[in-house]
């Protein structure tokens, strides 16, 4: 199936509102758990000076659980919807959370020069977020500009299916009881996602030959290495 890009940005409230009161614990845990057992491998500990961005990171609940996770490292949520943002900040101002914060960017604006973004990141994560991008190397190319020196990228989306068919299986089996907006979402999402063998090309073009895709699941693959 070829692919179909869809916006970008999450800007309609009621798009917005559907996504940020959907249940994706089960996915959210494994980022977090991922990126921990990452760092345990390459023996990275983090410390109070370390960044970690979570580049577009919609309404925070990734961002959450990362500052959770490491109360003493700064963590900044990056995503170019107000409305998102909106989600995020009202979750926040009710949480016990003191070390995130949320930035509003256009991350392509970011990747062409245009927005300069003042903190370097120790590690970058991002979960459904690369889909989003028309032009896929405008994702990397920004976080190359984010990024510090050995900075340690964990990145999880989904993987486009091989038929229109296949979408549409995934979508009605996996949000059966989701509300209609979320499922439409869901579905333009993965028509809109790439495969494993073409995020290796993006990999290589964009000379980030030190990040590795792994195909996870049916549904996920993960990006993660350092640079
Ligand atoms: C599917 S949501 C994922 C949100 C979050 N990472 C999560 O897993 O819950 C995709 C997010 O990417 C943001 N986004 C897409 N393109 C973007 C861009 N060019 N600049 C900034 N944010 C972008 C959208 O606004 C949206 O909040």
């Amino acid at each position: 199936m070829n692919r179909t890009p869809e916006p970008e940005l999450m800007e309609s409230p009621s798009q917005v509102k559907a996504y940020a009161g959907a249940d994706f614990s089960k996915s959210d845990s494994m980022v977090v758990e991922g990126l921990e057992k990452y760092l345990k491998k390459v023996g990275k500990t983090l410390h109070k000076d370390h960044v970690i961005l979570d580049v577009a990171c919609g309404p925070g609940n990734i961002s959450e659980r990362i500052a959770t996770n490491w109360p003493f490292v700064k963590v900044v949520g990056i995503d170019g919807s107000k409305e998102m943002l909106k989600q995020a900040e009202k979750k926040l101002c009710k949480s016990f959370i003191k070390n995130l914060t949320y930035e509003l960017i256009e991350i392509n604006s970011i990747a062409t020069g245009e927005k300069h973004f003042p903190l370097k990141a120790d590690v970058l994560v991002s979960n459904s977020a690369l889909h989003h991008f028309h032009d896929p190397y405008r994702f990397w190319d920004a976080l190359k500009k984010i990024g510090n020196k050995k900075c340690i990228h964990f990145h999880r989306d989904l993987i486009r299916p091989t038929s229109i068919e296949k979408a549409f299986e995934l979508k009605e089996k996996l949000l059966a009881t989701s509300p209609e907006i979320l499922k439409n979402d869901f579905y333009a999402s993965l028509k809109a996602s790439f495969t494993v063998d073409e995020v290796n090309h993006q990999l290589v073009n964009s000379g980030l030959f030190q990040l590795e895709v792994f195909q996870v699941d049916e549904l996920y693959f993960e990006i993660i290495g350092y640079i």
